[in-house]
């Protein structure tokens, strides 16, 4: 076998490709801020901005218009307190959002990340106890009552980011017991303490004022537990099932695909970006590098892709550069 004879002809490659990036995979991630008139760049994410709300109108559209179906929200709240009361208040900065972005594109499609430590004082992703352990099951009532307030503000996809046990069952009951039995949940269920999440924390303020998030998230020695959390995401109903961050598990990927028929979804997180974006602008990379580390995730099995690159592979692939 010549393997070369299908590998002459630009029309013959694309025929022959096996993995494709469409515009429908991607989910944009988007960081609201309190205030007015704020449009601040991150300190570590080129290009991402903290967006007060009066900035949204020209934000939605844009993406819209390239076609993105998504977008998933991050709120950075101005007053923190030790039971993230924000992160379910019906004025807190995601609520107001979702009925801001509702109010000028009603398509989109808005997933909210919930999860704690963008609200709490102590930055962790739960309640804690007198010891200052993060206590799993006070937290995952707090993360129903978060989800909710989502699901009543509009939010389209409920994706639970926080690692607690049950919680996608104690969602799935609030929702179903209060009319969202139709508003699906996207579970982070592969998230592994990583540091990747180096630049996400520095533009959400929410680095812990003390410890790390191991008890919570997943040990990356780690794979075949990976199968084990999102066995157990399934069980409790969970309706996408998340690998975090993206790149350094595409073996996790791989696996979920070989052994579960469910939709999966791979963050592409903001380490893996600023990695990304630093090198092309240094010249040292080709921007093709990012198109092809989107197919690598693909390749691997996932269906969707969050990814801070979004919008720059929207317009590529809309101009049909690749
Ligand atoms: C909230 C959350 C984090 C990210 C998404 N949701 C941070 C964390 O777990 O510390 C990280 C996303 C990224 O790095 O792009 N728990």
């Amino acid at each position: 076998m010549r393997m070369r004879r299908i590998r002459n002809h630009p029309m013959m490659r694309k025929m022959v490709e096996e993995t494709t990036l469409s515009v429908t995979d991607l989910v944009y991630p988007l960081f609201l801020t309190e205030g007015e008139n704020i449009k601040e760049e991150s300190p570590s994410l080129p290009d991402v901005y903290n967006l007060s709300l009066d900035q949204l109108e020209d934000e939605i559209k844009e993406i819209k218009g390239l076609g993105i179906p998504a977008i998933i929200l991050f709120g950075i709240p101005d007053k923190k307190d030790n039971h993230g009361s924000q992160a379910y208040a019906e004025d807190g900065i995601i609520q107001k959002g979702i009925r801001k972005i509702k109010e000028i594109d009603s398509e989109l499609l808005i997933i909210t990340d919930v999860c704690m430590c963008e609200y709490t004082d102590h930055g962790h992703c739960g309640i804690l106890d007198d010891l200052g352990n993060v206590e799993n099951d006070t937290t995952i009532e707090y993360l129903a009552k978060i989800a909710l307030s989502h699901a009543k503000a509009g939010a389209d996809i409920i994706a639970p980011s926080d690692m607690m046990d049950f919680r996608v069952k104690r969602i799935r009951k609030e929702l179903d017991d209060h009319g969202f039995k139709h508003i699906p949940i996207m579970a982070y269920s592969a998230k592994f303490a990583s540091s990747f999440y180096g630049p996400f924390r520095d533009t959400a303020k929410t680095t812990p004022s003390f410890g790390d998030r191991k008890s919570y998230q997943m040990d990356y020695h780690n794979g075949r537990e990976a199968l084990q959390e999102v066995a157990l995401d399934l069980e409790e109903d969970a309706d996408f099932i998340m690998v975090k961050p993206a790149t350094p598990y595409l073996d996790i990927i791989k696996e979920i695909k070989n052994h579960f028929n469910t939709k999966i979804v791979a963050y592409h997180v903001s380490g893996e970006y600023a990695m990304l974006k630093h090198a092309v602008s240094q010249g040292l990379l080709d921007e093709s590098a990012i198109y092809e580390t989107m197919i690598a995730i693909k390749r691997a099995g996932a269906k969707i892709i969050i990814t801070y690159h979004a919008k720059e592979i929207a317009k590529w692939l809309k101009e049909g550069k690749y």
